[in-house]
């Protein structure tokens, strides 16, 4: 095992900027916690917060900071007076705040509107920065730089993800699915800010089902059968036997045997099994690959160290917190409102809350992380809930720094076949669907030039977004005829964003190359969409700075539909094709290129591969 101190000469180093505030700029104080160089919208809160700090004494900019808000429509940002408790009238307060205001590169005009002033951005400096900043950031990097959005409050910190999680032999079902996409997304979003991710699949791949596999292998294993798709067949010997057992309960006590066999390590038992995992491992890995998910490591619940498990039970007799059920041994919690749970069975096998226990122990020792986060259905609430709490009694300091992301339940996910149990069934079925929904424009259709590999990544797509939509604790409908629609906000209507923006290029090949963002000439963006999509660029720093604090993906999601939503209605007006001044076009093919990646960035995010050409 690596020594503390190796591990941290290995944490990313992360270099400054590429971006930097353009010294023709009125110069703005420096407020602890935020970074211009990363978030041009940093620098108008700032701008905005000495309008008001100069006169509105004592209060300080780092004070104002705090309260300078966007959203409101209409307006770019805005201050509500009362929040900061002065004494006097609001309107007063406002009055003086608006007489002391002057104009300047950062901020055009402030009005009052009750408790509330607010603040408009300088237009050409909002563009240009935003334009200049994201170009920095998407092409300046000599060293490998996280994407524009990202920012460093975690710079160097080490973070364990675990997800996905399926069990062998058993059905990969809807939950599994939406753990390995929230997953996928948390170990990007982590990345993106300069964590150091270590993401983990913790298979189940041990306990009493396998040793009910092994006695269905002598009946109804195929050497064969086993190779072409392992979880298939293995998942029907499992049903197959498991249904016998039901008839003949000896079967159950013959699988039992089996398994006290393999946790005593006896070679002749394991070896089956060894294989079974790892002809299952592979064949998962393909499919992970297609979903653009990925693993730093596969482990499970067969490499909970024996020893880990013996000292944790230890340790919890000590603490005087087991009792005696029957030869079994159970935790009791109920102080804590969490039940008794058992944690060794009368045969002296582990069990599943243990081998989360010693796992965790086992993980903290090996790899010393700063924080670690189990994406986990809600339905399992009280298992985590338990063995995080088993884990903060047993003293680990880092017991605190365990996190469980959880997620509500999704209903109907069924093909036209029939039930779903496999992950590949699912991607199958949204291939397909996705595909006859690409047929039915016959023209576009015959232009695509790998139409199985587009309707696959758009069918993938459709199936994250929907998701990702909404806040992870909502339990959804699984719907293919809403998810794959191009209509209404869906993976799908993403995916054609981008791959119109991707289109001006090839379409407008006259004005390439664009000249540096500092050369173009921004101040003819001044449509009210150019304006709209160029702030919205701006949010997007904050909007995975949230993700970052929430672990909810839908802000992302949400930020995507919006910013295709401003691209749509800028579509018509803002137009690059056909507009005769050419200075012009090619600021508005700058910002849609802008726009292109940072929408690409958001899809990456969340996993997503996106398209340019569909
Ligand atoms: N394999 C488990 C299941 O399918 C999920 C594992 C979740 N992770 C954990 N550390 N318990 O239910």
């Amino acid at each position: 095992m690596a020594s503390t101190s190796t591990q941290q000469s290995n944490k990313p180093i992360l270099a400054p900027s590429p971006f930097s505030v353009p010294s023709d700029l009125p110069k703005l104080p420096e407020v602890a916690g935020t970074d211009p160089t990363r978030c041009v919208l940093d620098s108008f809160r700032i701008a905005i917060a000495k309008v008001v700090a100069d006169a509105l004494e004592p209060l300080t900019v780092e004070q104002v900071y705090q309260g300078v808000d966007y959203g409101k429509k209409g307006e770019d940002f805005t201050v509500a007076l009362p929040r900061f408790k002065l004494p006097g009238k609001i309107d007063e307060l406002a009055k003086k705040v608006i007489a002391k205001f002057q104009p300047d590169e950062w901020i055009e005009s402030v009005t009052h509107d009750r408790a509330f002033l607010h603040f408009r951005c300088r237009t050409n400096t909002l563009t240009r920065l935003v334009l200049d900043q994201i170009h920095a950031l998407t092409y300046d990097t000599a060293s490998k730089q996280p994407e524009y959005g990202a920012n460093y409050l975690g710079e160097g910190k080490r973070v364990i993800i675990e997800y996905s999680s399926p069990n062998i032999a058993k059905s990969f079902h809807v939950g599994h699915l939406r753990s390995t996409i929230i997953g996928a997304f948390l170990a990007n979003l982590y990345k993106a800010c300069g964590w150091e991710v270590l993401s983990l699949n913790y298979l189940g791949d041990w306990g009493t089902q396998f040793g009910l596999i092994a006695v269905g292998f002598e009946k109804y294993g195929s050497q064969e059968a086993l190779e072409k798709d392992a979880i298939q067949h293995l998942f029907e010997i499992y049903v197959k036997v498991n249904a016998e057992a039901e008839k003949d309960p000896s079967i159950r006590d013959e699988a039992a045997a089996w398994f006290k066999r393999m946790e005593d390590g006896d070679e002749e038992a394991l070896k089956n099994w060894r294989v079974w995992r790892q002809l299952s491992v592979r064949k998962y890995a393909e499919e992970y690959d297609r979903l653009n998910v990925h693993f730093d490591a596969y482990t499970g619940e067969s490499e909970v160290p024996q020893e880990s498990m013996d000292k944790a039970l230890k340790q919890l007799q000590e603490l005087n917190l087991i009792e005696e059920d029957n030869g079994a041994l159970r935790v009791n919690l109920e102080k804590y409102k969490l039940g008794k749970a058992v944690v060794r069975k009368r045969d002296g096998t582990s069990i599943y809350l243990t081998r989360d226990i010693g796992g965790a122990v086992e993980r903290y020792n090996k790899y010393k992380f700063d924080k670690m986060i189990y994406v986990i259905s809600a339905q399992q609430d009280m298992h985590v809930a338990q063995f995080f709490k088993v884990l903060e009694l047993m003293g680990f300091d880092w017991a605190k720094n365990l996190e469980h992301v959880n997620y509500g339940l999704v209903q109907g996910m069924s093909t036209r076949k029939g039930t779903v149990v496999f992950l590949d069934q699912i991607i199958r079925e949204a291939a397909s669907v996705m595909h006859e929904q690409m047929r039915k424009n016959e023209d576009k259709y015959n232009a695509i030039e790998d139409p199985e590999y587009v309707a696959q990544e758009i069918g993938i797509t459709g199936i994250k977004i929907q998701d990702m939509a909404a806040k992870r604790i909502n339990n959804y409908t699984f719907n293919w005829d809403r998810m794959l629609s191009f209509e209404g906000d869906t993976g799908p209507y993403l995916q054609y964003a981008h791959v119109r923006l991707s289109s001006i290029e090839r379409k407008n090949p006259e004005l390439l190359p664009l000249p540096a963002p500092s050369q173009l000439k921004t101040d003819l963006l001044v449509e009210p969409q150019a304006r709209e999509i160029a702030f919205l660029l701006g949010t997007y720093p904050d909007v995975v700075k949230t993700a970052l604090k929430t672990h909810e993906p839908s802000g992302i999601v949400t930020f995507g539909f919006r910013l295709s939503h401003a691209i749509s209605s800028a579509w018509e007006t803002v137009i690059v094709k056909g507009e005769q001044d050419k200075e012009k076009a090619k600021a508005r093919m700058a910002l849609y290129l802008a726009a292109r990646d940072v929408l690409g960035a958001a899809l990456r995010l969340l996993s997503i591969r996106p398209l340019e050409r569909m």
